[in-house]
């Protein structure tokens, strides 16, 4: 028998689990089988398919393969009950959504047990985090609901969600979807991952238990089909999707051009940054909770663990220590620190990617795990930056580490990444930390700490991590739609442009001698093609514009790129440029007036779009230095901050009509916020454009913040969509050139604007707002933990 002294000696003890009773007496009811979640009720079960738990393999229930039919009844059932349940005052829909969160907290042991049974994960995370969250969630979004009109005026819901949801969080991450979903007075239809449905299904009784009015909340369990047909329903006006970044790549092809919103929360392979003077112990912590939690199966696991060269040895060993003392099994052991892998398919991903990494070099030092769907907790050295290990999401318990020498050095490997979800950030210097935090790419940044989470912060990446967030105001948003305005006549596909030899500042055959060429990088540059087109006015062609092909629009966004330091200029600068740019527009505002007047427009019209176009030159200076964030109010003891940052470099393509004002109101803000543009100005009347680039010239904007291709919109349009350099695109056109926009986006899940350009009323209220703002920015939310 063991001695109290032995026991201390070796800190080991016994078994502690957890009563699983009550679940499994639940899963004896469900025996024959779930069927969907289907206007208020159960449908009978279909063809079934086993779920198993990853633990011991024990067949924990039989669940319905959703198919077309289930998915078309299901969003039916929620057509139907959304009117009604968005007409409910908010009020109404918050009661509900507060009986949701305590029945949630009724049921919480229940569900953590049946949560930890279906997914592996150790009861010690499904209780302590899991639950508890998911309840949080709905607690926050009962406010939301409640002040929902006041809170966003002018907004309404989406209409029915399509809601599509992975298998590492599943209660929580359907509590992140239905929550807001719900508040904002959309209804939903819901695929949970056909490894954990379970819980989903305990979630439908609880909301059949609260009287959500039938219709309003719908589950359709099954596999990637189900979710197929899911994003293929074109009654659904919004789809939101966590899980893989190919599959999101997939549905944000398949949902181009049509009047579906989407957002996207994907994957990661975020950086977690060590500096020699961080509290090591601490740190080595953080590791356990960046990786280790939940078996490394989160998209913001901090997976690439960066250490200050000069600590890294002490550090290694610290983590190694502490790597072999995790328990690694019996996921309802309360003892338990990493449970279970969700599904072999999984686990052998994870073994294949590992030992691809061994083959290109890596050392691994490993903690033990026992036999079965488990795998132990593991540390890859000698990771070189580009290999296997370190590029791709193992979504498995392995970090890979790598050091650093200085700050530069960190920051470039934590970017060194298509990704951009979360990061951590260690060191006792908080100024450093928050220098850190500004210059790493990512949607969340945590501060001496990692993987913190409320409902009342934002989540969500940059890059191929996706778009949109979800928590706080801005997830809030990703559920609101504020009417977009409709054209009455859709702006018609232009021809393309008749190119004619002899390229700008050269004769043209024609009887004009002004020509226009490109303007790159604060230089006017001369087309790659030698061709130019006509400019037609009222009686004629009025000028030539050059005719800009793939390698114009490659080194424009060469130069945007190289223009990045405006983005890091004082809000105030941006301001005093813009200013200047107000007053020189100003001081030329007839010559703007009389090319308007040339290319067929009334001198009245042409007055007012010049003289519009300079107050919004003013409004978008006014907001450069007033558009900030937030400080959240998050639970725990952080302030959480909610940054706007620039997305980066954003491709614009404009409109036909209002040439200059068009211009102006999409390229104006972009700037005000700090992005990089290149715009392809009016495909008919380019010259409007291009005449500003003496404006620019004298108003100390800096070379490459603007510039400016003309030619055949869709196909510069195209080449920006697809370049991996640009990080958003906006595109004002037409229907068939926004889908092919949307399409060529999802290489790197650049955010895409698109819009019919005959939709907005530039010299009215649509022309210009804060909507302009957010479309520029995106939000990095960063939690800086205070007290002791
Ligand atoms: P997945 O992306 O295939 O699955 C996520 C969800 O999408 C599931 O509900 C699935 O049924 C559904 N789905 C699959 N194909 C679909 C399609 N064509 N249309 C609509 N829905 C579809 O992820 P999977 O295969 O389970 O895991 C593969 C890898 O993805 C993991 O190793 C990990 O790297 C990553 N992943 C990332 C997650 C995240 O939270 N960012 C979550 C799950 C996986």
């Amino acid at each position: 028998m063991n001695t109290i002294t032995d026991i201390l000696a070796t800190m080991d003890y016994g078994k502690a689990p957890e009563d699983s009773a009550t679940v499994r007496d639940w899963l004896k009811k469900n025996e024959a089988g779930f069927g969907h979640f289907i206007d208020g009720a159960f449908t009978a079960p279909g063809e079934l398919f086993e779920v198993r738990s990853p633990a011991s393999g024990e067949l924990l229930a039989s669940v319905t393969q959703g198919s077309e039919e289930d998915v078309d009844t299901a969003v039916q059932a929620a057509r139907r009950a959304q009117p009604g349940w968005a007409a409910l005052p908010g009020h109404e829909r918050a009661k509900y959504l507060y009986a949701i969160a305590r029945h949630i907290q009724q049921h919480a042991r229940f569900l953590a047990v049946l949560e930890s049974l279906d997914n592996g994960k150790p009861i010690r995370e499904s209780r302590d985090a899991d639950v508890p969250l998911v309840a949080r969630h709905f607690y926050h979004h009962a406010g939301w609901a409640e002040i929902t009109e006041d809170e966003f005026p002018g907004a309404r819901p989406h209409g029915v969600c399509g809601q599509i949801i992975p298998w590492n969080f599943p209660l929580l991450m359907l509590a992140w979807k239905v929550a807001p979903a719900l508040a904002a007075g959309n209804t939903v239809v819901l695929k949970p991952a056909e490894y954990t449905p379970l819980t989903a299904l305990a979630f439908a009784e609880i909301a059949a238990e609260v009287g959500l009015p039938e219709g309003v909340l719908n589950i359709v369990t099954g596999d990637g089909a189900t979710g197929a047909a899911i994003v293929a329903h074109d009654g659904l006006d919004k789809i939101a999707f966590t899980g893989s970044t190919e599959v999101g790549r997939r549905i944000r092809r398949e949902t181009a051009g049509t009047p579906k919103s989407l957002t996207l929360e994907l994957g990661g392979k975020s950086p977690f940054v060590v500096f020699a003077d961080a509290d090591l112990d601490a740190a080595v912590e953080g590791v356990v909770d960046a990786i280790w939690f939940n078996a490394g199966q989160v998209c913001c696991a901090g997976a690439r663990v960066l250490v200050a060269e000069s600590v890294a040895k002490r550090f290694e060993t610290l983590l190694e220590k502490r790597m072999r003392t995790l328990r690694v099994g019996d996921p309802l052991d309360k003892n338990t620190d990493m449970g279970a892998i969700v599904h072999p398919v999984q686990l052998d991903r994870i073994k294949e990617l590992v030992a691809q990494g061994v083959k290109e070099g890596a050392e691994l030092v490993q903690g033990t795990a026992p036999e079965g769907c488990f795998f132990p907790p593991t540390i890859a050295m000698k990771v070189e930056p580009a290999s296997t290990l370190a590029t791709e999401e193992i979504f498995g318990p392995v970090a890979t580490v790598t050091t650093f020498r200085t700050p530069e050095d960190a920051v470039a490997l934590a970017n060194n990444t298509r990704y951009g979800l979360a990061a951590s950030i260690w060191s006792e210097n908080v100024n450093l930390c928050l220098d850190i935090a500004a210059q790493v790419k990512a949607g969340v940044v945590w501060i001496n700490c990692t993987n913190v989470f409320d409902a009342g912060a934002g989540f969500g990446g940059y890059r191929e991590s996706g778009f949109g967030r979800e928590g706080g105001r801005e997830g809030m948003m990703a559920y609101l739609a504020h009417p977009a305005p409709q054209a009455r006549r859709p702006e018609a596909a232009l021809p393309a442009p008749a190119g004619q030899p002899g390229g700008p500042g050269e004769s043209a055959g024609t009887r004009i001698d002004r020509t226009a060429k490109f303007y790159i990088g604060g230089k006017q540059a001369r087309p790659d093609s030698g061709y130019a087109y006509p400019v037609q006015g009222s009686d004629g062609p009025v000028g030539l514009a050059g005719l800009g092909n793939r390698k114009d629009i490659r080194n424009a966004v060469e130069a945007a790129h190289k223009a990045k330091g405006w983005g890091k200029a004082t809000g105030h600068n941006r301001a005093q440029v813009l200013y200047y740019l107000a007053e020189n527009l100003s001081a030329r505002k007839s010559e703007f007036a009389e090319r308007l007047v040339s290319f067929g427009a009334a001198q009245s019209a042409a007055q007012a779009e010049v003289e519009t176009a300079i107050r919004r030159t003013f409004w978008y200076a006014a907001q450069a230095d007033k558009f900030d964030g937030a400080v959240h109010q998050t639970k725990s003891a952080h302030v959480t901050l909610a940054m706007h940052e620039p997305l980066g470099v954003i491709g614009i393509a404009c409109p036909v009509a209002q040439p200059l004002l068009g211009f102006v109101s999409l390229v104006l803000p972009a700037i005000a916020m700090g992005n990089a543009v290149v715009a392809i100005p009016s495909q008919s009347h380019p010259l409007a454009a291009t005449d500003l680039y003496q404006v620019f010239d004298t108003s100390d904007l800096p070379g490459g913040v603007v510039n400016i291709v003309a030619g055949e919109r869709d196909v510069l349009a195209k080449t920006l969509a697809e370049h991996d350099d640009v990080e958003g695109i906006w595109y004002f056109g037409t229907r068939d050139g926004g889908r092919m926009i949307q399409e060529a986006s999802a290489g790197n899940l650049k955010q895409s604007w698109v819009e019919d350009g005959a939709a907005r009323d530039w010299t009215g209220r649509d022309g210009q707002g804060r909507g302009f703002l957010h479309r520029a920015t995106q939000i990095k939310n960063i939690w800086v933990p205070y007290g002791e």
